[in-house]
């Protein structure tokens, strides 16, 4: 069973109330999912493998824990997504970016795809990937499963919001894929959006209409 982490950092719960209010304009919707995904991509590479190397300060020298590789690709699910890895880019500048286009069907819920880049890199650093919202679970579940056709060996999944539908759905889908959350919601409602959440992520990012 993919572990569920949901982060309880004083400073992430301050930004995602303001994410979630209804009153908040897009640019700054923008900035805080940016500060929020900057974060939660703090918190779910905590365990990242590391080793010992020698450091020489200007008084001694020491041994210091160092990550033991190159930094994991990050992959945006779009649209959302971007606004969230923005804050992932930052965390980790150099990485390599892959997108997937997914566009969910506000009817069946069903979400189909329209693009996927993936850097070659990919197959050997393995990927975090960025949704601001967990809801029925089909976009992540089809996104992960793009990632690791493309050679992913290890993956993990970052949302600012998700709902219990979606994190069961995820967690049975892909066991193998930690999830890192900002919030853990009450449910989705009958157009499958979750509630309280903080509406469709997409268009209050970029300001369209859904
Ligand atoms: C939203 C959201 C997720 C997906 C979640 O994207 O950003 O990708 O829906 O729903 P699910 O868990 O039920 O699949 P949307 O399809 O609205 O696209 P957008 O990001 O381009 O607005």
């Amino acid at each position: 069973m993919a572990d569920l982490h949901v982060s309880d950092h004083a400073l992430l719960s301050h930004r995602m109330a303001e994410l979630r209010d209804v009153a908040t304009p897009s640019p700054r919707f923008r900035r805080l999912l940016a500060e929020i995904g900057a974060i939660l991509t703090i918190e779910a590479t905590r365990d990242l493998p590391s080793r010992t190397a020698k450091v020489t300060t200007p008084l001694s020298a020491m041994d210091h824990r160092v990550l033991a590789g190159p930094e994991p690709v990050l992959v945006a699910v779009l649209r959302a997504g971007l606004g969230l890895m923005e804050g992932g880019m930052q965390v980790l500048p150099e990485a390599p970016v892959g997108h997937v286009g997914l566009v969910r069907d506000e009817h069946t819920l069903k979400p189909s795809q329209y693009l996927l880049r993936m850097p070659p890199e990919v197959v050997t650093r393995g990927a975090i990937l960025f949704d601001p919202m967990l809801a029925t679970g089909g976009s992540a579940i089809a996104a992960i499963a793009r990632v690791k056709e493309a050679g992913a060996p290890h993956l993990r999944f970052v949302c600012a919001v998700a709902a219990p539908e979606g994190v069961a759905a995820l967690r049975a889908a892909h066991p193998d894929v930690p999830i890192h959350a900002a919030a853990l919601d009450e449910r989705l409602n009958e157009r499958g959006f979750i509630v309280p959440g903080l509406g469709d992520a997409g268009d209050r990012c970029f300001g369209t209409e859904g």
